[in-house]
């Protein structure tokens, strides 16, 4: 079976430090800023030694700030990554302003113009809209601060110069594999069975304006289809586009409505729904919660309820997936991605290249934006433990009581 790994994945940095340093005067000059131009050029090639703040022209990691731009407190993978992050710099001896932006785009673009006017010498940004910061990275070029993009790409925009993140094609094939699995169309080495259905399933997508959303629709989409065309699967609310399945903002609230709204439309007739295609715990848990409390389902899925996949596995859906309610999620080590961007961002800003390992899959609309991706685990019941509970993500004591402690 295709793991959804993209071809071309290299070893070789494409900039150098100094090169990207370059590469903000080229952009500022065809923006006509001419003083900021002069600015940026004063502060030479390395980033460590061209930061916009206190520690502009130092390289003590104490005298360097790095701010730390995250999206949201209500899902707790940001929670994790935000603390992660802080600790790995703080560890290294920086000094970190890490703001959580409620989802709230304005918000978000206050917090970093904020971040820049104190004198940031380097920012690491994962973002609520990845189309809406444009004018806060032009800001950071021209004071000559590198910017890291975290786990989310910055979209239409010349100066994003890294981007640290997860195989994100690769997680949507996981998460369809995930299904199969379930409806037990694939066996758990991800071999076809004899098992043909028909079967019937709906899909849901995360929030358009997020980069990601699109790579895991995609590679779900690639996984899915051809059992779509040999009438495996169904779906018979015929919402197969992505933007009919797209949540915005990855709300558990719109995800629950939309199940609720496709059960009366659909389903009210006795039609049995086998599956949902589920893109993000949160939506998950509300896909979840609709499909309890309507059409006399039972409460897990031996009592019928769907197949539900998931992603990050957040304490809440590892609990119900150990119940038997929730039936996979996808493990994204937040601690290693965190543990990346700092390895990141030290290279920047001591002078050095940053390694990639992928310089060809993330076009920003720009440019291709050299990336370094993690790989992800599908978690299913019976590999908690080894996966969750032996890597120390979460306590058997969380996992049982679904509650992070
Ligand atoms: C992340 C996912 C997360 C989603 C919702 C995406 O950008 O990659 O891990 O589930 O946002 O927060």
């Amino acid at each position: 079976m295709d793991d959804g790994l993209r071809s071309g994945v290299e070893e070789t940095p494409p900039f150098t430090a100094k090169e990207l340093g370059m590469k903000k005067k080229y952009a500022l000059a065809a923006l006509g800023l001419v003083g900021a131009l002069a600015l940026a050029g004063c502060g030479g090639g390395g980033a460590g030694s061209a930061g916009g703040g206190d520690g502009a022209g130092s390289t003590d990691p104490g005298d360097l700030l790095i701010g730390v731009s995250m999206p949201t407190q209500t899902s707790e993978r940001w929670i994790a990554d935000g603390s992660a992050v802080e600790a790995g710099l703080e560890e290294s001896g920086y000094q970190v302003d890490l703001q959580y932006a409620g989802d709230d785009i304005p918000t978000q673009g206050q917090q970093i113009d904020q971040m820049i006017t104190k004198g940031a010498d380097l920012l690491i940004i994962a973002a609520i809209d990845g189309t809406a910061l444009s004018s806060q990275l032009d800001a950071a070029a021209a004071a000559n601060i590198p910017v890291i993009s975290y786990d989310r790409l910055i979209r239409d925009s010349e100066n994003v110069d890294f981007y640290v993140t997860f195989d994100n094609y690769k997680v949507g094939v996981q998460q369809a594999t995930s299904l199969l699995v379930g409806l037990g169309v694939l066996d758990a080495e991800g071999n076809e069975t004899d098992v043909k259905g028909p079967f019937n399933i709906e899909l849901f997508a995360g929030s358009l304006d997020d980069n990601n959303a699109h790579f895991f629709w995609e590679g779900a989409m690639d996984t899915l289809k051809p059992f779509m065309d040999d009438g495996v699967l169904t779906v018979p609310s015929g919402q197969t586009d992505i933007e009919q399945a797209a949540i915005l903002r990855w709300q558990q609230e719109t995800a629950q409505k939309r199940m609720e709204d496709l059960l009366t439309s659909t389903y009210g007739s006795g039609t049995k729904l086998d599956g949902v295609l589920s893109p993000y715990d949160g939506l998950s848990r509300g896909i979840i919660t609709a499909l309890q409390g309507t059409g006399g389902l039972g409460a897990n899925i031996e009592a019928g309820l769907p197949i539900v996949t998931g992603q990050d596995a957040e304490i809440g859906s590892v609990s119900l997936i150990n119940q038997g309610v929730q039936f996979a999620t996808i493990f994204k080590d937040t601690r290693k991605l965190a543990e990346q961007s700092v390895v990141v961002a030290e290279a920047m800003l001591a002078g050095d290249e940053p390694e990639a390992n992928d310089t060809e899959t993330y076009d920003n609309g720009v440019k291709v934006v050299p990336s370094y991706l993690l790989q992800s685990d599908i978690v299913y019941k019976d590999n908690i433990t080894p996966l969750l509970v032996d890597s120390g993500y979460w306590t058997q004591a969380e996992v049982d009581s679904g509650v992070a402690e």
